[in-house]
C-alpha cells in the first residue's frame, strides 16, 4: 500500500498513554498495523508555537508529527470555532453556537499552518486522510499548496441539515474547500444525504449518481462508512475485567443492585441531563425499584475551555445532587456520578458487570460505547442496550432498547422495561446486536475506506482528464492489501 498519512487535530501520542476517544479508537489499529505518518497538534499550548518546529516520534513503521498550538490558537480554532460553532451546528444543536468571526479567521489561520507544516512531510506517493470537523478546510488549502496526492476525509461526527449548517457565516466557503477531497466519507447514509444537499444548495456541487458530485469540473465521491470496534478482542478484555480487582470491588459494592451503566465524555451532546431527569422519572414511577438499583454514570471532564461545557457541568452536578438527597437513604446512594475518566480495561468490565447500558446521546456520529457495551456482555446471561435513536449506531443496533433521548418517560420506560426483562429476550437482542458487530473492525473499516480512495483519486484523475485535459493528479497507486481482523496487532 502506499504510505499512509492520516492527519487529525487531536493526535493520541504514544508517551501520553492509551487515550479514549472514537478517533483513536478506530484509526489506531490501522496504523499501528500499516505504518505511516500521523500528523496533528501535540496536544501542547505555547506561545512559541509559530516558530517551534515540528516534533517527530518514532513507533515501529508509524512516525508521530506534531505541532503545538499557540494560546490564541488554542481558543479561536479549537474551543471557540471547531467546539463553539462546528461541533453544536453539526451535532443539529444551534442553540449552543456561539459565533465570532475572528474565530473564523483563526480556525482557517490554524488549518492553514497545518497545511504548511504538512507540506514538508508529504511524499509523491502518499494517500493523505484528513480527520473531522477541526480540518473541513485543509483539503482545499492542501491543494492550493500544489497537493496533487488522493485525499480523502472523514467526519467521525453528524452532518447536520443545509439549514442549520447554513447558520455558521463561513459554512459555504468550508464546503467549497472540502469539496477538493477526492472521497469525503460519513458515519451514515442519513449524514451523507444531508452533505449531498449542502453541497448542492450552497457550495454549487451537481449530483452525478447517488454518491457522487462534480463540483468545477471534478469529480468527488462520497461514502458511508461506520466506525466499528474489535468486538472480539473487546469481549475478550471484558470477561478479564470483569474477573478483576475494579469490577469485583464494584460488584461488592452494589450488594445485589442491578448496575445501570452509562460512559460518556462530559458533552452537552450527550444528553446527560435528560439521562439523568429519566432515571429520576424511573425512581418516581417505579418506588419498588428503589434500593434495587444503582446508576453508575462515568462522565469524564472534557473540553473546559468551552462555555457550554463548563456550564453542563454545573448543572449535571446540581442534578446529581439533588437526586441523591431526595430518592437516597444513608446506605443506598441511586446514583454515582464519576467526573473522571477509567481505564478501557476497567470500563470494559464494569460494562460487563452492568445489567443494563444507558446510551442516549441527543445526536451522535456512531458512538462506539454501545457497541463496546454489547461486545462486553456475556452471551450466556447479557445485560440490555437502551440506546438513543440519533446515535449513528442505532442503525446497525436496531435490536437495543431505541429511545427519544429528549424524553424523560421514553428513557425511564425502557429502563424499566431492560431491568425486567426476561434472559431469553436479552439474548435474542443481544445476538442480533453482536452478529451486526462481530465480522467487523477497525482494520476492516480503514481499508474499505482507503480502497475507496484509491478509486475515487482514479476516477477524479480521469473526469480532471477528460473534462479539462489536465493531467492525472494521482501518482502510482498500489492497490491498498485487506488484511483479516485476526491478524490485527493488539
Ligand atoms: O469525533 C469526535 C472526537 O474527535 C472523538 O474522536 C473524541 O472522542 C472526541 O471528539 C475528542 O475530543 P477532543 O479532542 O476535543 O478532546
Amino acid at each position: 500500500m502506499n504510505r499512509l498519512v492520516v492527519v487529525s487535530n487531536r493526535v493520541p501520542l504514544p508517551e501520553k498513554g492509551a487515550q479514549a476517544g472514537g478517533l483513536a479508537t478506530a484509526l489506531e489499529p490501522l496504523l499501528r498495523r500499516e505504518g505511516g505518518l500521523w500528523f496533528g497538534w501535540s496536544g501542547a499550548i505555547n506561545e512559541e508555537a509559530r516558530d517551534s518546529a515540528l516534533h517527530l516520534t518514532q513507533a515501529g513503521r508509524l512516525t508521530y508529527a506534531t505541532i503545538d498550538l499557540s494560546p490564541a490558537e488554542h481558543q479561536g480554532f479549537y474551543a471557540n470555532f471547531a467546539n463553539g460553532v462546528l461541533w453544536p451546528l453539526l451535532h443539529s444543536l444551534p442553540e449552543l453556537m456561539r459565533f465570532d468571526r475572528a474565530d473564523a479567521e483563526t480556525y482557517l489561520a490554524t488549518n492553514a499552518r497545518f497545511a504548511d507544516a504538512l507540506l514538508g512531510q508529504v511524499r509523491r506517493d502518499d494517500l493523505i486522510w484528513v480527520h473531522d470537523y477541526h480540518l473541513l478546510p485543509l483539503p482545499g488549502l492542501l491543494r492550493a499548496r500544489g497537493v496533487r496526492n488522493p485525499i480523502g476525509f472523514f467526519l467521525h461526527i453528524p452532518f447536520p441539515g443545509a439549514d442549520l449548517l447554513a447558520l455558521a457565516p463561513p459554512a459555504a466557503a468550508l464546503l467549497e474547500a472540502l469539496l477538493e477531497a477526492d472521497l469525503i466519507g460519513f458515519q451514515t447514509d442519513g449524514d451523507l444525504a444531508n452533505f449531498v444537499t449542502a453541497a448542492e444548495t450552497m457550495a454549487g456541487a451537481r449530483r452525478r449518481g447517488p454518491d457522487r458530485l462534480e463540483v468545477a469540473g471534478r469529480e468527488v465521491q462520497l461514502g458511508v462508512f461506520p466506525a466499528e470496534i474489535d468486538a472480539p478482542a473487546f469481549c475478550a478484555t471484558a470477561a478479564r475485567a470483569a474477573a478483576a480487582p475494579n469490577a469485583t470491588r464494584l460488584r461488592q459494592s452494589l450488594a445485589g443492585q442491578s448496575l445501570i451503566l452509562g460512559v460518556d465524555r462530559l458533552d452537552p451532546t450527550k444528553g446527560l441531563v435528560q439521562r439523568l431527569n429519566g432515571y429520576r422519572r424511573l425512581l418516581e414511577r417505579h418506588p419498588g425499584l428503589r434500593r434495587r438499583v444503582a446508576f453508575l454514570q462515568i462522565a469524564p471532564v472534557s473540553r473546559e475551555d468551552v462555555a457550554s461545557y463548563k456550564t453542563l457541568r454545573i448543572e449535571i452536578n446540581r442534578a446529581a445532587g439533588q437526586l441523591n438527597s431526595e430518592f437516597g437513604d444513608p446506605d443506598w446512594t441511586p446514583l454515582r456520578l464519576i467526573a473522571k475518566g477509567a481505564p478501557r480495561d476497567s470500563v470494559a468490565g464494569y460494562m460487563r458487570s452492568a445489567r443494563v447500558g444507558l446510551v442516549t446521546p441527543l445526536r451522535d456520529g456512531m458512538n462506539l460505547v454501545a457497541k463496546e457495551y454489547v461486545a462486553a456482555q456475556a452471551p450466556e446471561d447479557p445485560g440490555v442496550l437502551v440506546l438513543s435513536r440519533f446515535a449513528g449506531a442505532a442503525r446497525q443496533l436496531d435490536a437495543a432498547l431505541l429511545v427519544n433521548p429528549n424524553d424523560p418517560d421514553a428513557i425511564a420506560e425502557a429502563l424499566n422495561r431492560a431491568l425486567h426483562m426476561e434472559r431469553r429476550e436479552r439474548q435474542t437482542r443481544w445476538q442480533a446486536m453482536w452478529d451486526a458487530i462481530a465480522d467487523r473492525s477497525p482494520l476492516e473499516w480503514g481499508f474499505d475506506f482507503l480502497r475507496a480512495l484509491q478509486r475515487a483519486a482514479t476516477a477524479s484523475a480521469a473526469t480532471r482528464l477528460e473534462l479539462v485535459g489536465a493531467a492525472p493528479r494521482s501518482p502510482q497507486l498500489r492497490p491498498v492489501a485487506f488484511a483479516a481482523a485476526s491478524s490485527a496487532i493488539n
